[in-house]
């Protein structure tokens, strides 16, 4: 469920007119919805009431400043992937105490920096890592909490490449190597072993993976005990998927009970890594048709929204929903909608049926809240669009559109020119 809905033939964020932001903000812009994103939290949130458990948002999926602070304020913690991610988190007040750190290559001053804040623990990738925590963990004089991310070598049935469990992938720690670095990691000095972690993709659209993983997972966890190492915390990663189009992925409240029964023995603490699920249909790209065009085989819509500012179709041949921010077009058109990328790729849609939109026409691309803004760029040097966020009848810019200036920003001609 999301706030985006029709009234009458106009698209509303929540109470406010999608024309009306754009009147004043320009196109193309991402809108976000601050109830959608609440409730999203607070489903997720109240799946796990049985259990004490911290959802730890993942960041990566849309790391905007408001959105962050939104979940900040629900009591949610984060996942983070970098010292960028880390400081837009405590830029927003996170508790460090609610921070997970995971991802295949930490540098030193990334993990010192962790240190240095008190994150709770770093989601360990490799075996090379753990002695470089340890290590980093040492000079400062800390010590690191850890959890082993593992490999468990389960098949989340989803796009390869947002697939990360499996043996082939680049993630984690093989499961049956992983006792073996628990035993190494609990000879060294600065390191505090607190958990055991995975994550095996994302977009599932089935509990059964994740219930596999954790039955993996257990038998690990039995080992670790054995050799009187204490745990206390189960870091199951995101990876719920959402309805991009007719994907039934289960509800968190299923996702949640079907966990709860296979955990709820172990006496840990869960954590969880949503991004996804949370954000992805909290927000919306809104861009406008320029021109239309008739090819020698199909049609074109031309829009001033490309590939630079969502990529997920180009990238993943991805699904976006498409709908008219005012319903005035008659008939459908079968055809792409393409932005102004100098690339064959650069399209929003592709083959579909759409409205036969104008130039003029306000379009509205469907559940753009994760890895929409986030994985824009500034190719073809194209400012990154503004960001805006909608409460009820308000609305404000979260992040301002990008200027010509910007783009040059920090460029210099050399000397030697
Ligand atoms: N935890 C870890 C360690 C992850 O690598 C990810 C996502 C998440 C949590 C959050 O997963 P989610 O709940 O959002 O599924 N750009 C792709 C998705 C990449 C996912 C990367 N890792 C896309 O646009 O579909």
């Amino acid at each position: 469920m999301h706030h985006f809905q029709y009234k009458g033939d106009e698209l509303f964020a929540e109470e406010v007119a999608i024309k009306d932001i754009v009147a004043e903000v320009g196109s193309p812009v991402y809108i976000y919805s601050r109830a959608t994103l609440e409730r999203h939290f607070k489903a997720m949130d109240d799946a796990f009431a049985g259990a004490p458990h911290t959802i730890c948002y993942s960041v990566k999926a849309n790391s905007n400043l408001a959105v962050l602070k939104t979940f900040v304020n629900l009591g949610g913690g984060v996942d983070i992937v970098s010292g960028g991610e880390l400081y837009r988190a405590l830029a927003v007040g996170v508790d460090p105490k609610k921070v997970v750190y995971s991802g295949v290559g930490k540098r030193d001053d990334e993990i010192a920096y962790a240190l240095k804040t008190g994150i709770l623990m770093f989601n360990v990738e490799s075996e090379q890592e753990l002695d470089r925590i340890n290590e980093v963990a040492g000079r400062l004089n800390k010590k690191a909490g850890i959890a082993i991310r593992v490999n468990p070598d389960v098949d989340p049935e989803t796009h390869p490449y947002i697939t990360t469990g499996l043996k082939k992938a680049k993630f984690g720690i093989n499961i049956e190597r992983a006792l073996g670095q628990y035993q190494r990691a609990e000879s060294m000095n600065n390191l505090e072993i607190l958990g055991i972690d995975c994550h095996i993709g994302s977009q599932l659209t089935k509990v059964s993976p994740f219930v596999d993983a954790i039955k993996k997972l257990k038998r690990l966890l039995e080992g670790v005990r054995d050799m009187g190492i204490d745990v206390k915390y189960l870091d199951l990663g995101g990876g719920l998927g959402i309805q991009y189009n007719d994907e039934a992925p289960p509800l968190p409240a299923d996702y949640g009970s079907s966990i709860i029964e296979e955990t709820k023995d172990l006496g840990l603490h869960l954590l969880f890594e949503p991004g996804r699920n949370l954000v992805g249909n909290a927000g919306i790209l809104v861009g406008r048709c320029l021109y239309t065009k008739q090819g020698e085989e199909k049609n074109f819509v031309i829009v001033d929204a490309g590939m630079n500012d969502l990529a997920r179709p180009a990238l993943y041949g991805s699904f976006h929903g498409v709908r008219p921010v005012v319903r005035n077009q008659s008939g459908v058109i079968e055809g792409d909608i393409v932005g102004p990328i100098c690339e064959s790729g650069d399209f929003l849609v592709k083959d579909r049926e759409i409205p036969n939109f104008q130039p003029g026409d306000l379009i509205a691309f469907m559940s753009a809240g994760a890895y929409g803004f986030t994985m824009s760029s500034n190719y073809n040097s194209r400012p990154r669009v503004a960001e805006v966020m909608v409460d009820g009848k308000r609305f404000e810019v979260v992040r301002e559109r990008e200027t010509l200036a910007d783009l040059v920003k920090g460029e210099s001609v050399p000397t030697f020119l």
